[in-house]
């Protein structure tokens, strides 16, 4: 992680160009960097071997959140959505948590869990019995596919059985644990999966079937917490923190509401892991799935106030890599990471939970002060000025107009943008 000013301030004013080389300088991005955040950084010879049938790529905006203190160290967060004022409120609630000393944050070591189905089991007890007499040798067989993994200290961490009653009658399952080192590790633990069905089949003198890694990664946890300062939370700061409470049991009694409060934290995770071309269902999947563990769908972070702050914390699965996969072949993957100061997945996963942490705060205090709309729609005002055709130069002026007539639409911005011109060419030939 980057221990360089991330509480770079007035960012949002300079021009992209601006911004660009403000970072090359601080961050040592190079012309193929720079010339990747303006590409998009996919050539398409490149997207034709990701997929099948590809005709192109999509481009996302990518912008840096500021203001990041994670576990002492400043980091700039790279993040790529198409929805505004989340880069703006993620880098407002990492101000006011910075103030309370920053975001603590630590993951678990990136151990990833693979499953293999065991079907047609006429003795499933016995099955249990015969693979666990073998354990040391399907310990072995695990390591034995993974030489690079284990030279560099990951590998096969041991296993579980389960004897499951379904509606297809009782089948085994064998969880297996993998470390996976700084990859998502879906490759890897397929592959271990595969390797150790049939002898695990012959075992329990049944068939495999499903070899597959589990994407519920809580071996692979995630967690961060902020102490955000009441005197940092506006005028009515300890009305705000109750508000804030207020809010978060909201989440806690009712799903339609957690549901949108998760929603809120994804953002803010998810536009990381866009930034650095990781697989984002695994991400949401295993999120998910976390915030049902109790049988319920329950918020993924929790706030309390203690004293003069509000502390809040965030726990989810983050199976993120920084290599592997699909990391390395876009070039502006690899500049997001350089911005972050090259982490292991397992900083990397304490950076995006206290992503996850900060946007959820700046949603909650958001609505529990002036709501949403104003903040966001300013940002979507621009977003329809640009889209109604209006020129870099003219969109500010459009913007003012929607916001001051109260009249935000595509076809409100259409029409300023006509007054705008026609006034401007009245005023250019008298
Ligand atoms: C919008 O993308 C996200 C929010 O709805 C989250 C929330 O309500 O907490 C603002």
């Amino acid at each position: 992680m980057q221990s360089k000013g991330s509480g770079i301030s007035g960012f949002y004013k300079l021009s992209v160009d601006e911004r660009r080389k403000l970072l090359a300088k601080e961050y040592g991005l190079i012309e193929e960097d720079l010339k990747a955040l303006e590409t998009g950084g996919l050539g398409i010879d490149v997207a034709d071997k990701m997929i099948e049938n590809v005709i192109g790529t999509i481009a996302y905006p990518i912008g840096v959140a500021t203001n990041f203190l994670v576990n002492g160290k400043d980091v700039l967060v790279p993040m790529a959505l198409e929805e505004a004022s989340v880069v703006a409120a993620a880098s407002k609630a990492a101000k006011i948590a910075r103030a309370g000393g920053g975001f603590t944050a630590v993951a678990d070591e990136p151990v990833m869990i693979g499953t293999v189905q065991l079907v047609d089991v006429r003795d499933p007890s016995e099955a249990v019995y015969r693979i666990n007499e073998k354990r040391n040798e399907i310990i072995r067989m695990g390591n034995e596919v993974l030489p690079e993994i284990i030279r560099k200290a990951g590998g096969f961490k041991g296993y579980d059985l389960k004897v499951l009653y379904t509606d297809s009658g009782p089948m085994v399952e064998l969880y297996f644990y993998v470390h996976v080192l700084d990859a998502m590790g879906a490759n890897t633990v397929d592959t271990v999966a595969e390797t150790l069905a049939p002898y695990l089949a012959d075992l329990a003198g049944g068939r495999y079937l499903l070899r597959i890694i589990s994407n519920y990664a809580i071996r692979r946890m995630a967690r961060a917490h902020a102490r955000f300062p009441i005197s940092e939370l506006g005028e009515n700061g300890s009305r705000v923190a109750q508000d804030l409470i207020h809010a978060y049991n909201l989440a806690r009694a009712d799903v339609f509401r957690a549901v949108t409060h998760n929603k809120g934290i994804m953002n803010g995770i998810i536009a990381v892991a866009n930034a650095i071309f990781n697989d984002t269902r695994a991400i949401e999947a295993g999120a998910h799935a976390y915030a049902c563990r109790s049988g319920g769908y329950q918020p993924l972070t929790s706030y309390r106030i203690d004293g003069d702050y509000v502390v809040g914390q965030i726990e989810l699965p983050l199976q993120v890599a920084t290599v592997g996969g699909s990391v390395g072949l876009n070039r502006v993957s690899k500049v997001a990471l350089k911005l972050m100061g090259n982490p292991t997945s397992k900083e990397l996963a304490e950076i995006m939970a206290s992503v996850g942490l900060a946007q959820n705060f700046a949603a909650m205090y958001a609505l529990v002060t002036e709501g949403i709309q104003k903040g966001h729609m300013k940002l979507h005002a621009r977003s329809l000025a640009l889209s109604a055709g209006a020129r870099i130069d003219e969109v500010d002026e459009v913007v003012r107009m929607m916001i001051e007539k109260n009249t935000i639409s595509y076809d409100a911005a259409k029409g300023y943008l006509e007054k705008l011109r026609s006034s401007k060419g009245a005023s250019q030939h008298p």
